[in-house]
């Protein structure tokens, strides 16, 4: 059952080859169109019984908010399907609507969108289970810090079941990389903002690596093609064409490309024309030219045929299409002439069969590796990431550094005098509060690349949640270790705080649990709100307000009663950050009542009096409380997470 390269498209034999029959018009496909059709169908039933995807789409309308209680119409009542062992290729100008009916396709679309019309999957309502089809998105998103090489290892040790063993993983990931061209690029690194790496062209093939390792039963590809030379994009296209009948079984594969050379329009089984959100034509590849010819726009010689599809039908700029015709009069006419015609029927046709012969079967969802090995591969990869990035842990580090020296000295030998009991508090609410600002500053960026790349994984079904939770918390533990320990004590024993290693290992304690839990709100408010800017902004404001009511900047007593204490001043992170604190600075320490010394205020005094501690229990059930509050932010990501993914399913 090979069906490459069998209709392809002859703009003009003489130029563009003449290995193929020229196409045959609609009224001449009699006896042997309906021998086609026979087998069509034997196929179509054939297929049910292995894991195919038949995905079929009618009436489909997209709609985005546009001005006040409008909305703007993207995609126009589009009926199409694309069918196992076949290449669709969705083409259009810019802006046409090709990733959008990729995204409705694959049920990605944003929340503010609506979507009316049928999309059925093998001929029933469903939705696509994480995990049953693969998406190479227009955008890539990657570790800027791996290499091509390791990208492609990690993603075969999470995508792969444990079954496999290692030397094949690593083989199937080789030959991938081979298949797209990347073995010379092996050991460079994807670069990003920080570090130059792989060029467009490259980081683009490696996406696409990333989803055809597995060989999903259901492929979209978004513009694959982008940024590569044109020998580059049919040795791409060629690779991707050839995954619809990899290891016998029949793969759907739906790809939006932008202009394609002669040689790689020769790939695509089907074409789906988009101009503005409507069809201008949904038939074989190799019909086109016929379409195009019997409407008044033949493809002129010496021309490639998709570049004279897409320049007649782009309504943008509006130009000359043929003598006395604007492209938009053109692609007027090429729209009415196609729902009229004779390959709009055989889509419908198509689809009734397709729905007909429903069975039910759902693409199987990917076996991946074990969660233990998930857990374990994400923590090496995210681990070398933090370890090789140096704009993240090591330059807060640094940071953190620089600031206890500052505090430090601002604050050397503090004393032990009544005028120290403002400072004292002063120094400690500074480090709880000031510094988990630097890391949320310093942290969001990187944090933004890896949620990312945990989202498109997520989509396309590499792992679990619960991993990647797992995973991001224990792999940035040593460095937060390090950024909590090294200005922890620096700044202890600098300012001449309550001398004692217990209050120093208190300390730094604190500031570990703080450091922790601003990674936690980052996560829960970018599972909320994807974008950074919202996300950072976001996450600012939370900590304002939780430092606002710890209990510092305006004493516990003076909070107003209603919202401000009950209940953010006991929901606050920062009220048990310094509460314990203040209990490890002051309890137990002497300090001088009077300026002539030998008179002394007790410690409870000061904890109860001045900075209204409530003493019932100790400094260690504050730390034990940071830790529950940390633990529950993961829980609350990992519960957000996966009811946005139930809400879409
Ligand atoms: N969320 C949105 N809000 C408003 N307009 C949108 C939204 N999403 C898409 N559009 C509009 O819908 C149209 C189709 O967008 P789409 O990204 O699908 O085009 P495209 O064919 O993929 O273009 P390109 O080839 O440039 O990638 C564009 O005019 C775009 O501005
Ligand atoms: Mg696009």
């Amino acid at each position: 059952m090979n069906f490459v390269l069998h209709e392809a498209v002859q703009c003009n034999a003489t130029n563009y080859g003449s290995t193929n029959s020229s196409p045959t018009p609609l009224i001449m496909q009699s006896k042997q169109e309906f021998v086609a059709n026979v087998e069509e169908e034997r196929k179509i039933s054939n297929a049910r019984k292995e894991e195919v995807m038949f995905l079929t789409w009618e009436d489909l309308e997209v709609t985005v908010p546009s001005g006040r209680k409008g909305r703007k119409s993207i995609l126009k009542g589009l009926t199409g399907y694309a069918k196992p062992g076949q290449l669709l290729a969705v083409m259009g100008p810019s802006g046409s609507g090709k990733s959008t009916l990729l995204d409705a396709l694959a049920g990605r679309l944003g929340s503010n969108i609506k979507q009316t019309g049928k999309i059925l999957i093998n001929g029933l309502k469903q939705e696509l289970a994480y995990g049953t089809s693969g998406y190479v998105t227009q955008d890539d998103a990657m570790l800027s810090c791996l290499t091509a090489g390791e990208t492609l290892y990690y993603s075969a040790e999470l995508q792969f079941p444990n079954s496999m063993s290692k030397a094949e993983k690593k083989e199937r990931a080789d030959a991938t990389l081979r298949e797209m061209g990347l073995q010379d690029a092996i050991n460079t690194r994807v670069g990003g903002w920080s570090c130059k790496g792989l060029s467009g062209g490259q980081k683009r093939r490696l996406s696409i690596c990333v989803e055809i390792l597995t060989h999903p039963t259901l492929l979209f590809l978004d513009e694959p093609t982008s940024g590569l030379d044109s020998a580059a994009s049919y040795y791409v296209m060629t690779g991707i064409a050839s995954l619809n009948l990899k290891d016998g079984i029949q793969r759907t594969i739906v790809t939006s490309i932008h202009q394609p050379s002669s040689e790689v329009f020769q790939l695509f089984h089907h074409l789906c024309l988009l101009s503005s959100g409507e069809t201008v034509y949904f038939g074989p590849a190799s019909d086109a030219n016929q379409f195009f010819s019997s409407n008044g726009f033949p493809c002129p010689p010496l021309y490639n045929p998709s570049d004279h599809y897409l320049r007649i039908i782009n309504r943008d700029f509006n130009q000359d299409a043929d003598e006395g015709i604007t492209t938009e009069e053109a692609t007027n006419i090429l729209v009415s002439s196609y729902k009229s015609s004779e390959y709009r029927n055989q889509v419908q046709n198509q689809i009734a069969k397709i729905s007909e012969n429903d069975s039910g079967v759902v693409g199987r969802k990917k076996i991946h590796a074990a969660f233990l090995t998930q857990c374990l591969v994400l923590l090496k990869r995210s681990s070398k990431q933090i370890y090789r990035d140096i704009t993240h842990y090591w330059l807060l580090l640094t940071v953190f550094i620089a600031v206890s020296v500052s505090l430090g000295s601002i604050f050397y030998h503090v004393g032990a005098s009544m005028r120290s009991i403002q400072a004292r508090g002063s120094l400690v609410s500074f480090v709880a509060s000031v510094l988990t600002f630097i890391t949320l500053l310093g942290g969001f960026p990187p944090f933004v690349e890896q949620m990312k790349v945990f989202q498109r994984e997520r989509l396309n079904g590499h792992y679990g949640v619960a991993a990647f939770v797992i995973s991001h918390t224990l792999s940035p533990i040593p460095y937060i270790v390090l950024m909590s320990l090294i200005p922890g004590v620096m700044t202890y024993y600098l300012s001449g705080l309550h001398t004692g290693l217990e209050q120093c290992i208190y300390f730094s304690s604190v500031l570990f649990a703080c450091i922790l839990w601003v990674e936690s709100l980052m996560m829960v408010v970018s599972s909320i709100f994807p974008n950074p800017n919202t996300g950072i902004t976001v996450s600012g404001g939370v900590m304002g307000v939780m430092i606002l009511t710890g209990g510092f900047f305006r004493l516990p007593n003076d909070l107003p009663k209603p919202f401000w204490k009950y209940p953010m001043y006991y929901v606050s992170f920062h009220k048990y950050a310094f509460q314990g604190l203040f209990k490890n600075e002051f309890i137990g320490l002497k300090l001088e009542s009077g300026e002539d010394g030998g008179t002394y205020i007790s410690d409870k005094e000061i904890l109860t009096k001045v900075w209204q501690v409530e003493m019932g229990h100790s400094k260690w059930v504050d730390l034990a409380i940071l830790m529950g509050i940390i633990v529950s932010y993961r829980l609350m990501f990992l519960a957000i997470t996966k009811s946005k993914e139930k809400m879409k399913t």
